[in-house]
């Protein structure tokens, strides 16, 4: 290398890197706090791989990694000799967060460059092996996580969740501004907290109001990928560890989530084939 001159010293290759055997990566977003992301990450990642799929899940809330504990996985991850750190693994998902890394109630505080580096390390120095989809669950807001994220890989897309209120649709609204400017495709928008159905009267009440999130789609001509309901079990799910995808495409509470997962399943490789043309033509 030493006859290469500069080159020996050159600063390895700038700009995001695909990650080899990892087909497809795919970031759910959604401005404002609280919507839903974790609870759709963790139950899109369990549906897609019900439906067959190899899935993995990145936990880049650094501030408040959630997965562990939606996904029911307690154990540390183990860091191998070559440095790799083997991803936890739950429900047939294997998985990585900050959570499981400095568990318990003290917040890591951190300034931006760890922050990259850790995003970074999630990717590319965790065994991820073969995997059709990589989910990244993101913290609230349109920071630093986004930028560091599309700086070390490429993106299939982003999965933009709302609820319908017109405040959550405010922040949703800023963060497809966002994906625009770092240049990821949206792949589509999801409905949380789309209707509450009464036990008692079995009326559907709109608590967030409804509808909002498809509109705003339509707004930037996006597809609609689907509505969850607001639902106790869906909570519950999440707090005990076994999300409501566990029972399968067929039961209530889980059937959207594979609606979901079927469309986002089925941009991503739409995704995949224009980029090929893309290549092909260019
Ligand atoms: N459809 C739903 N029905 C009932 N509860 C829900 C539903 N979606 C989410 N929740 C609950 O609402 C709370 C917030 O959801 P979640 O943590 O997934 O949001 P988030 O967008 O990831 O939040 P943050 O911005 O803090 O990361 C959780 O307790 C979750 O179980
Ligand atoms: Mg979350």
């Amino acid at each position: 290398m030493g006859h290469m001159g500069g080159h020996a010293h050159a600063a390895p290759p700038q700009g995001p890197q695909p990650l080899p055997g990892i087909a497809h990566i795919v970031a759910v977003g959604s401005g404002k706090g609280g919507v839903g992301k974790t609870t759709l990450a963790v139950n899109l990642a369990i549906a897609l791989a019900r439906l067959g799929h190899r899935v993995g899940l990145v936990d880049a809330d650094i501030y408040g990694p959630n997965v562990p504990l939606m996904m029911g996985a307690t154990r540390q991850p183990r860091v191998l000799d070559n440095n790799a750190i083997e991803p936890l693994e739950a429900h047939g998902i294997k998985l990585i967060s900050v959570g499981s890394i400095s568990p318990g109630d003290k917040p890591l505080v951190m300034r931006g460059p760890m922050l990259h580096q850790i995003i970074r390390q999630f990717l590319q120095q965790v065994t991820w092996g073969e995997l059709d989809f990589l989910i990244v669950d993101l913290p609230p807001g349109t920071g630093d996580v986004v930028i560091s994220l599309v700086q070390t890989v490429p993106l299939t897309g982003a999965v933009v969740i709302s609820t319908p209120s017109d405040v959550a649709l405010q922040d949703a609204r800023k963060a497809l501004e966002m994906f625009h400017q770092v240049k990821v495709d949206v792949l589509g928008m999801v409905e949380n907290m789309s209707h509450f159905e009464c036990p008692h009267c079995h009326k559907a009440i709109d608590i967030f109001s409804q509808g909002g999130t498809e509109r705003t789609a339509r707004q930037f001509n996006l597809p609609f990928l689907g509505a969850i309901a607001l639902d106790p079990e869906i909570r519950f799910g999440g707090d005990r560890g076994l999300p409501v995808a566990l029972a399968g495409e067929h039961s209530e509470q889980a059937k959207s989530f594979y609606q979901i997962a079927r469309a986002v399943a089925a941009r991503a490789q739409q995704r995949a084939a224009t980029d090929t043309n893309v290549l092909e033509i260019s």
